[in-house]
């Protein structure tokens, strides 16, 4: 399917030619030189953070809602959200190591829209908030946690929709980001360098997101007329994998195993089936990135979810 169709001419370029697409790109490119921030020098780093306070809300824990946080003293439970919130970080590090190759492949491809100027910037955010996030769990949890996530890109598809994919796995990936950061960022029962370091990551994630919309509703039915109906069922088989290991990702069995709660393994299983949870990942966590991609056609509630 794809020798046929990387030979034809790529169709990107006519996202040039819409003004509004224009005109809110550079409005992103100002903002992000108005509001740039040197998180290198600015961020004031403690000495340590204290284990028996919320490192997390208990709502974004990933036993909330089910029996398994009703039999946990709330010492164990804030010792939990250290190590939900060093893995929800250690997701960062490792998604935006990934974004940030992925999205210097893009710069100045001759045949690709003409977003360069705006990708510098995504990049030059994302490079800073790769580096405090690791700095973060280095310091406070003394390890980036690694998960598999890694490798879900691994079928080929025409040059529109791998654009179309790199940009629809970005904007999942930030939303779940986001997600957390809104929330935690805004709860004063959370230790405030844990919440300081959500709204300095949100401040910047809230254009990426705009961003990443405004590509997708632009670049959505270019690919999906370049792909032929394989390739697009093929395509949207493949964002419902990237959402599924995303959300398997946030139950970490390492991060139950440094909180001294045992049989990790068997928990995150237990978690992942649990209704509870599932209610969550559809109802809130996924709830606008799902209905977003619902209103460009593109439905990603999968069974499993
Ligand atoms: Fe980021
Ligand atoms: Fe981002």
């Amino acid at each position: 399917m794809q020798s046929t169709i990387a030979m034809q001419a790529c169709d990107l370029r006519q996202i040039d030619e819409d003004p509004a697409f224009a005109s809110r790109l550079e409005k992103l490119v100002s903002l992000s030189r108005e509001r740039h921030i040197n998180t290198f020098t600015q961020i004031e780093w403690p000495d340590f953070l204290p284990d028996d306070q919320w490192w997390l809300p208990p709502e974004l824990l990933s036993v909330y809602g089910t029996e398994h946080a009703e039999t946990m003293p709330e010492q164990q439970l804030k010792l939990l959200s250290k190590w939900e919130c060093i893995n929800q970080f250690s997701l960062n590090v490792e998604g935006e190591r990934e974004l940030l190759s992925a999205l210097s492949a893009q710069l100045y491809a001759p045949d690709l829209p003409h977003i360069d100027t705006y990708i510098h910037h995504f990049i030059d955010e994302e490079n800073k908030h790769l580096w405090f996030f690791a700095e973060f769990c280095r310091r406070y949890g003394g390890k980036v946690y690694s998960s598999k996530k890694v490798n879900v890109a691994g079928e080929r598809f025409c040059r529109e929709m791998e654009f179309f994919l790199l940009f629809a796995r970005i904007l999942i990936f930030e939303e779940i980001g986001g997600y957390y950061n809104v929330i935690a960022g805004g709860d004063e029962r959370v230790t405030p360098f844990v919440r300081m370091i959500h709204q300095i990551h949100h401040a910047d994630e809230a254009r990426h997101i705009t961003f990443g919309r405004t590509i997708l509703s632009q670049s959505k039915e270019i690919a999906f007329a370049a792909a032929d109906p394989a390739e697009r069922e093929a395509a949207v088989a493949h964002l419902q994998r990237y959402v599924q290991i995303s959300i398997e990702s946030l139950y970490q069995p390492a991060m139950y195993r440094d909180s001294g709660i045992e049989a990790g393994v068997a928990l995150r299983r237990k978690l992942l089936s649990h209704p509870a949870r599932r209610e969550h990942h559809v109802s809130r966590l996924l709830k606008r990135p799902l209905k977003f991609m619902n209103e460009i056609g593109i439905n990603l509630e999968g069974q499993t979810l």
